[in-house]
């Protein structure tokens, strides 16, 4: 081991601490400045001098105090005590919350407390990186499946007695290598998988115009584009409180001044729709809030797709969503713009791009090194100023992820939410998720959704003539392409979150009203083709198809199956 050196600060400017004297440091590990000892990463190193982007604040830091370098890379210390937990960008917990927030509510982290613990391998056994230890049921939700880290393989010759501990506690000793309860990992490096797997099931989300049009796969990864007020974090607050994710990674950089606290206030009093119990029992939320140092947000992603990714090595599917990650990227900005880095689009650091690339790559469906398939996935919003999809986070985001919900503005205008727009959204998992389907007994998904699309894409097409020459004057058969649209938004896409039978839709019931809807459509067509004209048509009330998405609850799908009937018998009348 190399005798730690002493350096001294340089140059303090904001969070950017320029050091000197300090040897053997390697880009990315952790040094501490100033009496107080303040946290902070080597960003780059020239000529002994090094730059480090530190995670507190620097007020009263001088030139002249001490540096020390730690020897290891920023790390966050993974065991019991993190769902239900709040925590800053390099995962301290806001126990002291109300230093940054001005919430009291938010649950508390509390170091002496402990957990009870009940061995699950026994001495002697031969044991490899992922085998199981031990549990503790973390909350009534989760169990805490403690593993053998990687690295630490060999026989157990030690294991910590069934019953109380607490998280600085030895857990136990596998071969060579001690192990305990809580165990540090360096956040920029992707823990270890036996084998990365095709993303392949779907992650439900419950909002109909992402599971029929853009759906997700579980280990996937989607961006969130939308200007202000278009619904971005509505949208990801719903998936963090509806899909089928076992555990959430909630990454907050509030945009507006209190966003945050009101996060902080509400989610902690969410009930979990599918266990009747706090949803924080399954949550980990990390909180980045404007009066927090900047820097801290930029840890905050990479921290929080390291919580998920220890998560899914007990064989859960965990989810972590960022909100916003332009909000993250500012940070990036102010440590190049403050470090008199030569900017290279917009101000961001060259840097951006694979900085992105290192979050989105970490989503995955795995086998783990415990043989369980698992997964983390990956969704980030952004905010690109005026909407100017390509500025560089939206940009770049686009090209790493798998499924795009671009937030169309005239959409969330027109109160048509979630916004999620049709000429710009994509989703690359849909081919892969429909052999899902057909194998899972809906074979009709894939169709259904192409015709869907087609259906809004040739009415965009139509609206616009519509718009030159009247609707009227359109061919009978084009004004059914409209109709239809218009019933495919508000009978199917729209869905209100603030509506309790309507905040979640079950895949069979968002099955039911597209099918109800397409049926109608084909009846439609099978009446101009009988010379029925398109004005009768469009007289038929078709409200009650509308109005079944609110009918009955999330899996109801009676309301859907009698407006559609009822239409049909209504349309037939036409002949
Ligand atoms: N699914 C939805 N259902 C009902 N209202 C919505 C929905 N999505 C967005 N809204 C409305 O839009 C407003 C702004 O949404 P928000 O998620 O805060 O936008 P952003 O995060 O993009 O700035 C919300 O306060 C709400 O009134
Ligand atoms: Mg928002």
């Amino acid at each position: 081991m190399s005798i730690p050196s002493v350096g001294k600060v340089l140059r303090v400017n904001g969070p950017v601490v320029e050091i000197g004297g300090l040897k053997n440091v390697a880009t990315a590990e952790l040094v501490e400045v100033g009496r107080d000892c303040l946290p902070g990463e080597a960003v780059t190193i020239r000529e002994g001098i090094i730059t480090a982007q530190v995670y507190a604040y620097t007020g009263g830091l001088a030139p002249g105090d001490t540096a020390h370098a730690l020897g290891r890379p920023l790390s966050v210390a993974l065991g019991p005590g993190l769902l239900g937990g709040v925590f800053d960008g390099t995962m301290r917990p806001l126990d002291a919350a109300a230093e940054f927030l001005e919430t009291a509510g938010a649950p508390q982290v509390d170091a002496a407390r402990t957990w009870a613990f009940t061995p699950r391998a026994a001495l002697g056994d031969d044991l490899k990186p992922g085998a199981l230890l031990g549990v503790i049921q973390e909350t009534p939700v989760i169990e805490h499946r403690l593993l053998a880290p990687p690295g630490a393989s060999g026989r157990l010759t030690w294991i910590a007695a069934p019953g109380e501990h607490s998280v600085d506690d030895r857990l136990a000793t596998v071969g060579k290598v001690t192990v305990g309860f809580s165990n540090h990992w360096p956040v920029r490096k992707p823990r270890p998988v036996a084998e990365r797997l095709p993303a392949a099931s779907p992650l439900v989300t419950g909002q109909r115009v992402l599971d029929l049009l853009y759906p997700i796969a579980k280990g996937s990864t989607a961006c969130v584009p939308g200007g202000f007020g278009t619904g971005k974090t509505m949208l990801l607050q719903q998936i963090a409180k509806w899909s089928d994710a076992d555990v959430i990674v909630y990454v907050g950089c509030g945009e507006r001044g209190n966003e945050m606290a009101d996060v902080l206030d509400e989610l902690p009093r969410l009930v979990d729709p599918r266990t009747g119990r706090p949803l924080m029992d399954r949550t980990v939320i990390i909180a980045n809030t404007s009066n927090m140092p900047v820097m801290a947000r930029e840890a905050s992603i990479y921290s929080g797709v390291t919580v998920a990714e220890y998560f899914r090595d007990m064989g859960y599917h965990a989810i972590v969503i960022a909100d916003s990650t332009s909000r993250w990227a500012e940070a990036l900005r102010e440590f190049a713009s403050r470090t008199g880095q030569l900017p290279a689009e917009e101000g961001y650091p060259a840097s951006l791009s694979s900085a992105l690339a290192a979050f989105y790559e970490r989503a995955g469906l795995a086998r783990t090194l415990g043989g369980t398939e698992a997964s983390v996935t990956v969704i980030g919003a952004v905010s690109p100023p005026g909407g100017d999809v390509t500025e560089p986070v939206t940009a770049h985001s686009t090209r790493f992820v798998r499924s795009l919900w671009s937030l169309d503005r005239d959409l969330a205008y027109a109160r048509h939410y979630p916004a999620v727009g049709w000429t710009a959204s994509f989703s690359r998992d849909a081919e892969r998720l429909g052999a899902w389907k057909a194998a899972h007994g809906d074979p009709l998904w894939a169709v259904r959704r192409e015709r869907v699309i087609a259906l809004l894409g040739e009415s965009d097409r139509l609206r616009s003539m519509a718009e030159l020459v009247g609707s009227t004057a359109l061919p009978d058969l084009e004004r059914v392409v409209l109709l239809t649209a218009d019933l495919i938004r508000e009978a199917v896409l729209q869905q209100s979150a603030l509506s309790p039978n309507d905040v979640y839709c079950s895949p069979a019931k968002q099955a039911a009203l597209m099918d109800a809807v397409l049926q109608v459509h084909d009846h439609c067509l099978e009446l101009i083709q009988a010379k029925v004209p398109a004005s009768l048509i469009e007289e038929v009330d078709m409200s009650s198809l509308v109005r079944a998405k609110d009918a009955g609850g999330p899996d109801d799908i009676a309301a859907a199956t009698s407006a559609r009937d009822s239409i049909l018998g209504q349309l037939e009348a036409l002949r």
